[in-house]
C-alpha cells in the first residue's frame, strides 16, 4: 500500500509515523512535509492544497491511499475533486467533502447541525451587517463574557471572548466589517460555557466509527494558562475526568447523532471527525467540529494506539469501518511543544537546532519520540522555520501503577529530552500535565 499523507506539521510527522508501523505500508510520502518526516517518508515538493500537484504526485508515485492532515485542502473540496476525476476516483481518499468539512468550514452550519440533531451545544443565533443592529441588541440581552465567533476560516483567530459589552458591540460591527475578511461576514454569538475543555476524535465512514483516544490541549502560551491562545503547546492522553461515564455521554449524545444527521442531511462522509468539548458539571457540549485531528493531540493520541492505524484508515477510505475494533494502549501519553520566542505574535526563524540526537535520527525509542512542526533543513542542518518548532511526546512504559504515577514518569521523560534541545529562543511551558496531576490528587 502506497501512502500519501497531505499536510506539514506535527500532527503530519505523527500520522506518517503511525502508518508507518504498519506491515501493510509499502512507501510513504508526505507533501510537503518536514525534515522530521523526511526521516521516515519522502517528502514531495508541493501544497496540499494544490490539486493539480497532489494529482501529479498520485499518479507519479502510484499511490493507493491518500489521508489528508489539514483542513483547508478539505473545505476547499479536494476530495470532491479527486472523486470527480476519472484517473483518481478510485484512489482511496481519508477525508470529506466539502459538505461534510463545512462542519469546520461554517460555525453557523455547524451549529445549525447540531440544533436540528439535538446535540448539546452552547445557545447561539447569527448575525451580518445588515443585521448589525440586532446583533448588538442580542449582545445586550446576553449576561457577559461575550463569546464572538467568524463563520468561516480564520486561522484559529476567529473566536473572541470579551467581557465588555461595549468591547463586544465593537467588535461584532468591526467583524462584520470585514476585520477576519469575508470569514466574518457572518459571525455566530453564542452563549459562553464554563468548564474543562477536552478534545475526542473519531475515524468515521459516515456509518461505523472508531473513537480514538481523548487529549487534553494546553492552548495559551504561559504556564497556568496564561496569556494568548497559540495552536497548542502541549497535550496529554488519557483525560481523567473523560471517565467511563462521561465518554458514554459523548458517544450517545453526541458522536452517534452526528454520523446519523450526517446521514439524515445526506452528507457522505469519510475521515476525522475533531470534537471539541467542554465538560460542564459532568455534562458534554461541543465547542466546534473540526474535520481533522488536532495538533499537538494528534503527537499523543497516535501513540497510544495499538492496533494497526493504516488498516483503520483503509476500512474508513473504503467504508468498511463497522466491522474494526481500535485497541488502545492503557499507557499515558503526554506531548510538550518547543516554539520561537514571541509566538503567536511575530517572531525570527532561521535558528539552528541542536543538541539532541532524537532530531535528525529518529529511532523512536525508550518510549520518546520527536516530531518536527515548524522546522527546515538548510545546508545541512536543522533550522526553526515556525512557530511551533517541535513536540516531544514520552509514553508511561510501567504497564501497573496508577495515572498520576504514568504521568510524572511522561513528564520527566519529556521534559529531560526537551531540555537537551537547543536553539535561540527556545520557549515552551514546564507545567504540561501539572492540572491533571492536581485533578487527580483532590479526587482521592
Ligand atoms: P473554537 O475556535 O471554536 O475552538 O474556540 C476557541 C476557544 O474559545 C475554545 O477552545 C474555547 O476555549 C473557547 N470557547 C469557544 N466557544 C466557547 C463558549 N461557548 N464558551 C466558552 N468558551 C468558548
Ligand atoms: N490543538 C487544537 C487544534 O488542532 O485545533
Amino acid at each position: 500500500m502506497n501512502v500519501l499523507v497531505l499536510g506539514s506539521g506535527g500532527r503530519e510527522h505523527a500520522i506518517a509515523w503511525s502508518i508507518k508501523q504498519s506491515k501493510e505500508c509499502g512507501e510513504l510520502y508526505v507533501m510537503p512535509g518536514n525534515p522530521g518526516c523526511a526521516q521516515i517518508a519522502t517528502c514531495l515538493n508541493g501544497a496540499a492544497n494544490d490539486f493539480e500537484a497532489v494529482k501529479e504526485a498520485v499518479l507519479a508515485h502510484n499511490i493507493n491511499l491518500v489521508v489528508v492532515g489539514p483542513e483547508e485542502p478539505l473545505v476547499l473540496g479536494l476530495a470532491d475533486k479527486f472523486k470527480a476525476d476519472s484517473q483518481l476516483k478510485n484512489i482511496l481518499f481519508v477525508g470529506p467533502g466539502a459538505a461534510g468539512a463545512r462542519l469546520e468550514g461554517s460555525k453557523e452550519f455547524a451549529k445549525e447541525f447540531m440544533n436540528r440533531h439535538n446535540i448539546p451545544t452552547a445557545k447561539f443565533k447569527s448575525f451580518t451587517k445588515s443585521t448589525l443592529e440586532e446583533g448588538k441588541q442580542f449582545l445586550g440581552s446576553m449576561q457577559p463574557p461575550y463569546v464572538l465567533k467568524a463563520d468561516g476560516l480564520a486561522a484559529g483567530k476567529g473566536v473572541l471572548i470579551l467581557n465588555s459589552l461595549e468591547e463586544a458591540c465593537a467588535e461584532l460591527e468591526s467583524m462584520v466589517g470585514g476585520k477576519f475578511g469575508s470569514a466574518s461576514s457572518t459571525v455566530v454569538i453564542e452563549q459562553f460555557l464554563s468548564g474543562i475543555e477536552v478534545s475526542v476524535f473519531i475515524l468515521t465512514d459516515g456509518e461505523g466509527y472508531l473513537i480514538l483516544p481523548q487529549a487534553k490541549d494546553y492552548k495559551r502560551i504561559g504556564e497556568g494558562d496564561k496569556g494568548l491562545n497559540t495552536g497548542g503547546m502541549g497535550a496529554v492522553s488519557p483525560v481523567p475526568f473523560a471517565d467511563e461515564l462521561f465518554m458514554q455521554k459523548v458517544e450517545q449524545r453526541i458522536i452517534k447523532p452526528t454520523i446519523e444527521g450526517l446521514k439524515k442531511d445526506g452528507i457522505p462522509y469519510n475521515g476525522f471527525i475533531f470534537l471539541g468539548l467542554i465538560c460542564c458539571a459532568g455534562e458534554p457540549y461541543v465547542i466546534e467540529y473540526n474535520v481533522r485531528m488536532g495538533d499537538p493531540e494528534t503527537q499523543a493520541v497516535m501513540t497510544r494506539i495499538k492496533s494497526d492505524m493504516l488498516l483503520h484508515l483503509v476500512a474508513c477510505a473504503k467504508g468498511e469501518l463497522s466491522g474494526q475494533k481500535i485497541e488502545i494502549s492503557k499507557e499515558a501519553a503526554l506531548a510538550v511543544i518547543a516554539v520561537s520566542e514571541g509566538y503567536p505574535q511575530n517572531y525570527a526563524k532561521g535558528f539552528e537546532i541542536e543538541g539532541n540526537e532524537l532530531l535528525s535520527n529518529n529511532t523512536f525509542s525508550g518510549a520518546v519520540k520527536l516530531f518536527h512542526s515548524g522546522t527546515a533543513q538548510k545546508e545541512g542542518r536543522i533550522v526553526t522555520s515556525g512557530g511551533r518548532v517541535l513536540s516531544v511526546v514520552a509514553n508511561s512504559v510501567e504497564g501497573e501503577g496508577d495515572l498520576a504515577a504514568k504521568l510524572q514518569e511522561c513528564r520527566q521523560k519529556a521534559y529531560s529530552q526537551i531540555d537537551k534541545v537547543s536553539y535561540r529562543g527556545k520557549t515552551y511551558r514546564r507545567d504540561i500535565g501539572e492540572d491533571i496531576l492536581k485533578m487527580l490528587e483532590s479526587g482521592r
